[in-house]
Formats: structure tokens, C-alpha cells, sequence
């Protein structure tokens, strides 16, 4: 008895806390419908702008997206409701349960309780209503694509430099998500990116690319000689691993070895280059060798494994275009 009761006091309080629920979730759909059913207001961005007139909305007016005599702009269009989406309602403070209804497209989390930022998705179809092509050709499928990366998350519209588009502040922008790269730029050797030299995105398309590791290139290389146009050949004598890919030497962020090696420069040369493999003999030993100590000596390992010492004959380590550069001495 004592039983049934208590099983009927649980399920009232079940039944009272679902419905409490259900009531909830129907308030948050007619403010959702609401929200997304607002006709565009009549006289854009100025009816905005009587309550949103400071910083850093404001801002916005001294960006490219605001020139209105260019048709391709949202000021040309609908204003403000281009990116945020129709919001009549909004702009004359209409309410549901005397929350006020927002715009429809929020690209961050807005100030009022319960009202979600507007999923990605949503936040990026704004964008690319008007950036699908060019450099946003390959962001399907892109890896910040689908990894849930906001265009938002990396520009903002309401800003006249775009932290992003400038190079001394780039990385910082990227630092935020990829602290590795952000631990290599501190190493010894490294591309001077933090000097704003150069910028991620000299060498990656952070919107999406047919390469690997968002390249802006098909491969390592191509990306590579954008700049360093001499190391592209072809050369008479090439030696082969560099045609391959640079980074089977070098690594691209930031190495405590001189020169971005990956690794030091004995270690480098000898994981393919063993004195077995050196049959004729080579370096390790035969009519070259280093030039004191015999194989296997400790006095030979001592040798190999200063640094520099095989550049020290094989200088020209890219390849060669001396008709005696076989062995990239010249
Ligand atoms: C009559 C005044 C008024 C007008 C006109 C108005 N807003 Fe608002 N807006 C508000 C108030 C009040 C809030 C809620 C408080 C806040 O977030 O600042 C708000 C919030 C917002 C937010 C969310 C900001 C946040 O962080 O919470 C956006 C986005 C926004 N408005 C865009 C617009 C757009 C676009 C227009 C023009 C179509 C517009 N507003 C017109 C008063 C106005
Ligand atoms: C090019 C698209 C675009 C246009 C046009 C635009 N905004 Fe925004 N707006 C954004 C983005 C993106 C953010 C988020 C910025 C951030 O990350 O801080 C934002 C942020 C805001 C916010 C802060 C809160 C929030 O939830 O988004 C307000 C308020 C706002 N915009 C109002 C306006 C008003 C008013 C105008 C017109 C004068 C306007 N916006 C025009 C894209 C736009
Ligand atoms: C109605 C079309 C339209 C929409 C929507 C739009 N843009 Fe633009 N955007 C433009 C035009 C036009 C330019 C100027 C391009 C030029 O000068 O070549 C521009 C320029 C830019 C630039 C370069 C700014 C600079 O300082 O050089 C960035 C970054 C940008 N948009 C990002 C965005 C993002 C992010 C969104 C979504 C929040 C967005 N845009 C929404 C049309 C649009
Ligand atoms: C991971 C950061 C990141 C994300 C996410 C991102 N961008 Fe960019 N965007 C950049 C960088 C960096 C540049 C500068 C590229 C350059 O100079 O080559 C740029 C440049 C731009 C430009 C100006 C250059 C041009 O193409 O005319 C536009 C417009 C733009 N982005 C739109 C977008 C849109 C739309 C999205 C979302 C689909 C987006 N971006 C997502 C980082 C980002
Ligand atoms: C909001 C976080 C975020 C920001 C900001 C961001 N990224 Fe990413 N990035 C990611 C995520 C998540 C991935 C996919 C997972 C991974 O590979 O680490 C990714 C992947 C990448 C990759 C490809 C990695 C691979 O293994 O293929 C590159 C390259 C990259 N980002 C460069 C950049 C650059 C350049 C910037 C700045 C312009 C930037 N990212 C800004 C989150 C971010
Ligand atoms: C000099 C060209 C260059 C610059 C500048 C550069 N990267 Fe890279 N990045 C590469 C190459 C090449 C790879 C591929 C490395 C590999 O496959 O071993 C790569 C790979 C990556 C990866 C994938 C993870 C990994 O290490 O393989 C991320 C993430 C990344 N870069 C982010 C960044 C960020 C963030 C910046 C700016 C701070 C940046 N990169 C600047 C050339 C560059
Ligand atoms: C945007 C141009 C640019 C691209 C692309 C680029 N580099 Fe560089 N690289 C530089 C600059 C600038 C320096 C510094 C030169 C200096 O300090 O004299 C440099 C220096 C180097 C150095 C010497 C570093 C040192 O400590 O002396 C190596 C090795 C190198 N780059 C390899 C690469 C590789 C590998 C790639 C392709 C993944 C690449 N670079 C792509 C601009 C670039
Ligand atoms: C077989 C290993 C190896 C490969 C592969 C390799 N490099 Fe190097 N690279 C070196 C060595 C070793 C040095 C140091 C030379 C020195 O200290 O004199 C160097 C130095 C450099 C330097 C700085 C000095 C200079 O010559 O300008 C640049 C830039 C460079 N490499 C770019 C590249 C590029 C670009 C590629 C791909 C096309 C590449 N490297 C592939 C071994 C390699
Ligand atoms: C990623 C593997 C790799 C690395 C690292 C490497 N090499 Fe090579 N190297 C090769 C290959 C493959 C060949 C071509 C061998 C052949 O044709 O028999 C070659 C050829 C050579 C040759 C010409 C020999 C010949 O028979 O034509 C010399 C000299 C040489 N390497 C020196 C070096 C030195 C010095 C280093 C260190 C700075 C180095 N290599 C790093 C793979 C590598
Ligand atoms: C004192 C100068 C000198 C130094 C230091 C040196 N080499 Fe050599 N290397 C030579 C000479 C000379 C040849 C043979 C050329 C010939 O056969 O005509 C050669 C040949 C080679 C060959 C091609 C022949 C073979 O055996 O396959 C490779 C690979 C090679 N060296 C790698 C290295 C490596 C790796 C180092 C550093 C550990 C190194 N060398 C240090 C002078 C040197």
C-alpha cells in the first residue's frame, strides 16, 4: 500500500516535471519561430543603427562592407539583415513572454538569457552567400569546415583591421587553436612568423585546399618554391630526396636544429644514407671517408657526429648544376 502510493507520488512528480519541460520547449519554439519569421525592416542598417549606434557595431561602417555604391556589398542590399538576417520584430522591440525577440542569425552568444549562438552552419551560409568562390572553392570538406570552424571564429566584420588579414596579427589568431605551432615559433630556427614576415597563410589556405595540410599548393614543394624559387630546379644532379619533399629534411614551423633540420644533421644524412647502403664506401669508410679514424673507431663516431661535417664536402645538399657536381661538392 504504503508501495503504490509513493509510486504514484513519483510518477505525478515524472508526469509534472515532463510537462514543465514540454511547456518550456513550446515557449522556446514560438520564440524560435518568431525569431525566424520576421520580415526584413524598412530602412535597414539606419533603423539599426538608432540603438546599435556604438563601438564595435558601429565599426562596421568603416569596413569594405559597408562601401553601399558597391552592388556587392551588404549596405547595398539589405544592411545589416544581409548577415543577421530579417528582424523587423526585432528592431521594434516586439517580445514573446516579454523576451525579446533577437535576429535570427546570432554569431555570438547573445546577452539574453536562454538564446543560443546560431549554429555554424547557419553563421557561415551568411557569409557564403558572398564568398562561396575564390579562395573558399575547396572549404567544403575543408578541415576547419568540418571541424565546426566558424568564418566568424577567424574574422569579424566589425572591425576595420581584421586581426586576421593582418600579418603582424595573424597568428595569434591561429595561436588560439594550434598551440604546437605556436610552441615551434619560439625554437631556435623558424620561419620568421613572428616577426611578421611571414604569415600562416603564405603557405597555408586556411578556407580548404586539394592539397594535404591545407597547402596552398598541391604539394609540400610547389608551396616551398613560391619563395625559395632557387631550390625548384630542375638541376643537373639532383638529389633525389629534396625533388621528393622538403620535409624529409626540414620541418616547416620550427626546429631547435639551424636551419629548420628536423633533426641534427649527422642523424639526418645517416637515416638513409648507412654504411651498408654506401657500398662503394662513401662516407663511412672507402677512398673518401671522413678524413680521420677508421670505421667503428669512437673517434669516427665522434667525427660523424659534429655537425656540418658532410656539408663540409657535399655542400651544394639541394643539387647541382656543375657538370662535376655528381656528389653535390660544387
Ligand atoms: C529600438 C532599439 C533597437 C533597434 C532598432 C535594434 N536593436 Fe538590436 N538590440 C536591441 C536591444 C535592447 C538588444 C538586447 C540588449 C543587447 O544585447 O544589447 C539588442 C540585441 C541585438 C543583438 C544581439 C546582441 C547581443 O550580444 O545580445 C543583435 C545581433 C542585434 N540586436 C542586431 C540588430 C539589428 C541587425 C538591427 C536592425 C535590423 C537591430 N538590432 C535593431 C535594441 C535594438
Ligand atoms: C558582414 C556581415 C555582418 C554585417 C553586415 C553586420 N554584422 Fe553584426 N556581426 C557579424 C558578425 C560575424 C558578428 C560577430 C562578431 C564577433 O565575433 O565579435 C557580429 C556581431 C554583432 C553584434 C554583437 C552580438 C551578436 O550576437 O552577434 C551586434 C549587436 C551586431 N553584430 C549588430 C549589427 C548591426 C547593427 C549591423 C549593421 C549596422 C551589423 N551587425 C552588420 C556580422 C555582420
Ligand atoms: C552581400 C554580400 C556579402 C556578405 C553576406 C558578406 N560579405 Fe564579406 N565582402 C563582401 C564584399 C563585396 C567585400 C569586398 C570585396 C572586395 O573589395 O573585393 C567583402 C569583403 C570581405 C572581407 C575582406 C575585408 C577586408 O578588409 O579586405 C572579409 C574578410 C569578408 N568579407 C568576410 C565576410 C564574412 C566573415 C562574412 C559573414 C559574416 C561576410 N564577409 C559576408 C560581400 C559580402
Ligand atoms: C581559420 C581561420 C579562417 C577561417 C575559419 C576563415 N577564414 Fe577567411 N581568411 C583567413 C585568412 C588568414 C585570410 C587571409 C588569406 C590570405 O591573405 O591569403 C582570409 C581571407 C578572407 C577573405 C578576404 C580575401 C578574399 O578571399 O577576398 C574573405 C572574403 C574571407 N576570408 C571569407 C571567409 C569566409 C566566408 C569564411 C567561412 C566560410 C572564412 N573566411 C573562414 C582566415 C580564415
Ligand atoms: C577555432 C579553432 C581554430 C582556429 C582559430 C584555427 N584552426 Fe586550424 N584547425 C582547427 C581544427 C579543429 C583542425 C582540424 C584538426 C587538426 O588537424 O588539428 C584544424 C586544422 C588545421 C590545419 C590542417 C591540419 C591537418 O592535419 O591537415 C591547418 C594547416 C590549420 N588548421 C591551419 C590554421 C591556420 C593557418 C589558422 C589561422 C589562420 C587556423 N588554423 C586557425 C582549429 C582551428
Ligand atoms: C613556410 C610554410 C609554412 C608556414 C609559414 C606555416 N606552415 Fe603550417 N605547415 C607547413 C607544411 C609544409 C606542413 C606539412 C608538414 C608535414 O606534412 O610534415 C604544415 C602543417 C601544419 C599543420 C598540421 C600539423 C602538422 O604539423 O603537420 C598545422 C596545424 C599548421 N601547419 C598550422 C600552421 C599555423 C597555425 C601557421 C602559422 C603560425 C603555419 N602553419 C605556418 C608549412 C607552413
Ligand atoms: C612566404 C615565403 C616563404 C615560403 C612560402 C617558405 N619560406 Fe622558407 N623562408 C622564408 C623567409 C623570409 C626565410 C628567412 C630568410 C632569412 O632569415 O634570411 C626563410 C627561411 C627558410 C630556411 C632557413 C631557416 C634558417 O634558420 O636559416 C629554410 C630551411 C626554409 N625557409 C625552408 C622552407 C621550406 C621547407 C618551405 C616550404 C615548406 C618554405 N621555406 C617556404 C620565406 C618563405
Ligand atoms: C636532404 C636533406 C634536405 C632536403 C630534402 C632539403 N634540404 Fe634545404 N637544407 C638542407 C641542409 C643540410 C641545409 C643547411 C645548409 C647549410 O647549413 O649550409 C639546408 C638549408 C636550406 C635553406 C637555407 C640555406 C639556403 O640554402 O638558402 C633553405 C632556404 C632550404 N634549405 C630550403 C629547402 C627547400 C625549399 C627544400 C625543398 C625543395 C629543401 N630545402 C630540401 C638539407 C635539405
Ligand atoms: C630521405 C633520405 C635522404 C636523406 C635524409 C639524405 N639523402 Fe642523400 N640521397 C638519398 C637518395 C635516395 C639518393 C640517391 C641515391 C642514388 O641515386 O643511388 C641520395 C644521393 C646522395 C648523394 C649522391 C650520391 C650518388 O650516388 O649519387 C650524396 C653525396 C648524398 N646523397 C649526400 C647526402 C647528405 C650529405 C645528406 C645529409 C645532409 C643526405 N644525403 C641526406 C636520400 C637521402
Ligand atoms: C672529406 C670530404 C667528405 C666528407 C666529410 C663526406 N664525404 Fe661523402 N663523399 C666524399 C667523396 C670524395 C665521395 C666519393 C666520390 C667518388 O666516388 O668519386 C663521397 C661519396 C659519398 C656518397 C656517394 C657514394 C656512395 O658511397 O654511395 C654518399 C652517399 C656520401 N658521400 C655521403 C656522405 C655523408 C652522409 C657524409 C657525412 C656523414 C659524408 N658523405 C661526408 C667526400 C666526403
Amino acid at each position: 500500500m504504503v508501495r503504490g502510493t509513493s509510486l504514484r507520488l513519483v510518477l505525478a512528480l515524472v508526469w509534472l516535471i515532463a510537462s514543465a519541460a514540454a511547456a518550456f520547449a513550446a515557449d522556446d519554439a514560438a520564440y524560435q519561430r518568431a525569431r525566424d519569421n520576421q520580415l526584413y525592416s524598412q530602412q535597414g542598417a539606419k533603423t539599426c543603427l538608432t540603438c546599435h549606434n556604438t563601438p564595435p557595431v558601429n565599426l562596421i561602417l568603416q569596413t569594405p562592407h559597408a562601401v553601399k555604391g558597391d552592388a556587392r556589398t551588404p549596405f547595398a542590399q539589405q544592411g545589416c539583415e544581409t548577415c543577421h538576417g530579417p528582424s523587423a520584430d526585432h528592431a521594434s522591440l516586439k517580445t514573446v513572454d516579454g523576451k525579446l525577440i533577437l535576429p535570427p542569425i546570432l554569431f555570438v552568444k547573445p546577452k539574453i538569457e536562454g538564446v543560443p549562438v546560431s549554429p555554424v552552419e547557419a553563421r557561415n551560409k551568411a557569409c557564403l552567400s558572398c564568398h562561396e568562390s575564390g579562395l573558399r572553392m575547396n572549404w567544403e570538406g575543408s578541415q576547419h569546415q568540418q571541424n565546426s570552424v566558424a568564418c566568424s571564429t577567424c574574422h569579424n566584420p566589425h572591425t576595420p583591421k581584421d586581426p586576421v588579414l593582418v600579418k603582424i596579427s595573424q597568428p595569434e589568431v591561429c595561436f588560439t587553436c594550434h598551440a604546437q605551432q605556436r610552441a615551434e615559433s619560439y625554437e631556435y630556427s623558424h620561419h620568421p612568423i613572428r616577426e611578421g614576415k611571414v604569415v600562416c597563410s603564405d603557405c597555408h589556405n586556411p578556407h580548404g585546399s586539394p592539397g594535404p595540410r591545407l597547402l596552398k599548393e598541391f604539394t609540400v614543394n610547389e608551396t616551398c618554391y613560391n619563395c625559395h624559387a632557387d631550390k625548384r630546379g630542375p638541376l643537373l644532379w639532383e638529389h633525389q630526396p629534396v625533388r621528393e619533399d622538403c620535409t624529409n629534411c626540414h620541418t616547416p614551423h620550427g626546429s631547435n636544429q639551424a636551419r629548420l633540420m628536423k633533426e641534427p644533421l649527422n642523424f639526418l644524412c645517416s637515416s638513409c644514407h648507412s654504411s651498408e647502403a654506401n657500398s662503394s664506401g662513401g662516407a663511412f669508410g672507402g677512398a673518401h671517408s671522413i678524413p680521420t679514424g677508421p670505421v667503428g673507431s669512437s673517434f669516427f663516431a665522434a667525427e660523424l657526429a659534429t655537425q656540418r661535417k658532410c656539408l663540409n664536402c657535399h655542400s651544394q645538399i639541394h643539387g647541382s648544376n656543375s657538370p662535376s657536381g655528381a656528389f653535390f661538392f660544387r
